[in-house]
């Protein structure tokens, strides 16, 4: 009984440890952002667009929350797609961890 319970709290350690870590990879998110956003996202010299540039997305005040970042994504805009069948919750992740970085891996 006793080392049956061991088994438990150890089992639930591991998943307890292991909840959280994967560490999100702006670099992922940078490749996926040239491949899906930037297109649309990185605006021409020149050109003007009607697309929200994203660079330094999380310094503007007030600063964006992760959830309505993730909603967009996933969901959507007025004009925006949405990407929640073509993105895995790990590659919208990477991509909030890449904005964070003020998109700088991209934009210069
Ligand atoms: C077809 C063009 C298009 C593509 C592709 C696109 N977006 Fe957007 N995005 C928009 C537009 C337009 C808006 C402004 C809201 C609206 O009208 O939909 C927007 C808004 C946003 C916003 C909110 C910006 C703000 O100023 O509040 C974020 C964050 C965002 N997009 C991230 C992304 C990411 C990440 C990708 C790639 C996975 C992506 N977008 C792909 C067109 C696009």
């Amino acid at each position: 009984m006793l080392s049956r319970r061991l088994h438990l709290t150890s089992a639930l350690a591991v998943i307890a440890a292991c909840m959280g870590c994967r560490k999100p990879s702006p670099e992922h998110g940078a490749a996926l952002f040239v491949k899906d956003c930037a297109g649309c996202h990185v605006q021409r010299p020149g050109q003007k667009s009607y697309v929200p540039s994203l660079t330094g997305y999380f310094d503007r005040k007030p600063k964006p929350t992760e959830r309505q970042t993730r909603r967009i994504i996933s969901y959507g805009g007025q004009y925006m797609p949405p990407f929640t069948k073509r993105l895995s919750s790990d590659d919208i992740d990477d991509l909030i961890a890449y904005l964070h970085t003020s998109g700088r891996h991209v934009e210069e």
